[in-house]
């Protein structure tokens, strides 16, 4: 017998019935009830907390809870946007038509139907017999498709408010006349708080995220600023030589008879420096664009690499010896290019900067990389400073700590949040002797095996 039916009541459960207390099954069924909402419940708040970024696992998972709990045979998930509603998820036969609820299309708000009710009223929208509701007998297509295609008859829908806006609907419906009841409605609007609730966390978590990314792009561009001079004189390099290198095929040509073979090597020594020069440009140029995080496999070597180009003549500018050891056979890693060389650069700059202020002594940068088990890759890089002071190390990582004249005090923070974003961890030990060593480590993903 299904549960919510009427059954006559006779004995001692009719007598408790008459003087208004719930009998023994009545209790128990009750009981049931509130252990299958509680489980309902954490499924949804664990769906929430597994998933901080994607909602539709959350949708889904609130969607199945809700249908199965109000014993409905369909449902869907809506989100209001513009003016209009498109499901975002539903529960429906497999072979259902597919323009029936169909999935992140607008719906349209036609008048009179239940959905235009729902956004008038802002409150529970119950229909006893869909088939008997006036936009279904005026044929309203949308309406029609949901009664005969998916045999839908008692239909709820409940809105999702944010501070009385309309941000979405939960909908279940019965194959069957059989409305549901208060405790059903209550539960749904519940469901539907909770919906909202996700929803909301899940937006500002990506304006969060937002935020983040443009300070670290922010700060990336002021970095590279810092290196302006030292790049243009990297750059200076390539193109005096092009023009040299010019001339000289020049005067090959010149020659009677012209000395065709030496004037095309001069050219391909052209070709080489506008080569060298192109690169320098194309990595300043990739730091400085502002491209949505984008993680790919990638050769952490590689990648440093590339930044200690970049950083070379900085390093010479302030009598900095740069020597490296990168191991070989490292797992490719998974993360984002440039977010990663932001943190090198940032590591190696705070390294040149720190060394610059010593008077005497050697002043060496060592970067290294590492293969490490289980965590994956291990980066380091160590200086001949003037190390770190216990407060130093306390307050590295804050945000606005800086004790330099002319500095953000913003670097290692960006530099922490972007390492962790990559599941990895960056910390900093005073050396022994001298100097400061950073490391971070950035996790292989399982199934990359060295290349
Ligand atoms: N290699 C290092 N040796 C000694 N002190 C360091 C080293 N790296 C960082 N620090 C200290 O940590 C502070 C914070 O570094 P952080 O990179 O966050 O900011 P900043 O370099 O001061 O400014 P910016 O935002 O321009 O990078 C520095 O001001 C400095 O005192
Ligand atoms: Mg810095």
């Amino acid at each position: 017998m299904k549960r919510g039916a009427k059954k006559e009541k006779t004995g001692p459960e009719a007598r408790t019935a008459r003087r208004g207390i719930p009998s023994r099954s009545e209790l128990q069924w009750q009981v049931t009830e509130l252990a299958e909402q509680r489980a309902a419940i954490s499924e949804v708040l664990r769906a929430i907390a597994d998933s901080p970024h994607d909602l539709q696992p959350i949708f889904d998972t609130i969607l199945a809870n809700a249908t199965r709990l109000c014993r409905a045979h369909l449902g869907a998930l809506l989100l209001f946007e513009e003016n209009d509603f498109r499901v975002v998820a539903r529960r429906a036969p497999k072979n259902a038509a597919p323009d029936a609820l169909p999935l992140q299309q607008p719906l349209g708000l036609r008048p009179n139907t239940p959905l235009s009710r729902l956004a008038k009223k802002r409150t529970p929208i119950h229909d006893a017999d869909l088939a008997a509701d006036q936009s279904y007998l005026d044929r309203d297509f949308g309406v029609a498709i949901v009664v005969e295609s998916l045999g839908a008859r008692t239909s709820l829908l409940v809105p999702m408010l944010k501070e009385d806006e309309l941000i979405g609907a939960i909908t279940v419906l019965r194959t069957e006349v059989q409305p549901f009841t208060q405790r059903q409605i209550d539960l749904i609007a519940d469901f539907a708080a909770q919906a909202t609730i996700a929803l909301e966390s899940t937006r500002r978590e990506r304006q969060y995220r937002q935020v983040n990314m443009d300070l670290a792009h922010a700060t990336r561009v002021a970095t590279i600023g810092q290196l302006t001079a030292s790049i243009a004189h990297e750059l200076k390099q390539p193109i005096s030589a092009i023009a040299i290198g010019g001339e000289t095929s020049l005067r090959w040509l010149a020659r009677q008879p012209p000395e065709i073979e030496e004037a095309k090597q001069s050219v391909e020594t052209i070709i080489k420096d506008a080569n060298r020069a192109n690169d320098v440009i194309g990595r300043i140029h990739g730091l400085i664009t502002k491209n949505p995080a984008c993680k790919e496999l990638l050769d952490i070597n590689a990648a440093i690499l590339e930044v200690t180009a970049l950083t070379r003549s900085e390093a010479v500018k302030n009598g900095v010896a740069v020597r490296t050891q990168l191991a070989d056979h490292l797992p490719r890693i998974e993360g984002d290019r440039v977010q990663l060389q932001q943190v090198m650069l940032n590591l190696i700059l705070n390294a040149i900067q720190a060394m610059s202020e010593l008077c005497e002594g050697i002043r060496e940068l060592h970067i290294g990389t590492e293969n490490v088990e289980p965590e994956g890759v291990c980066v380091a890089v160590r200086d001949s400073g003037p190390g770190l002071s216990p407060e130093n190390l306390r307050r590295l990582f804050e945000p606005f700590y800086t004790t330099k004249s002319n500095g953000m005090g913003m670097g290692l923070s960006i530099c922490r949040r972007i390492v962790e974003g990559h599941g990895g961890r960056l910390w900093a030990t005073g050396h022994a002797s001298q100097g400061a060593l950073f490391q971070f480590t950035i996790p292989a993903p399982t199934d990359v095996i060295s290349r």
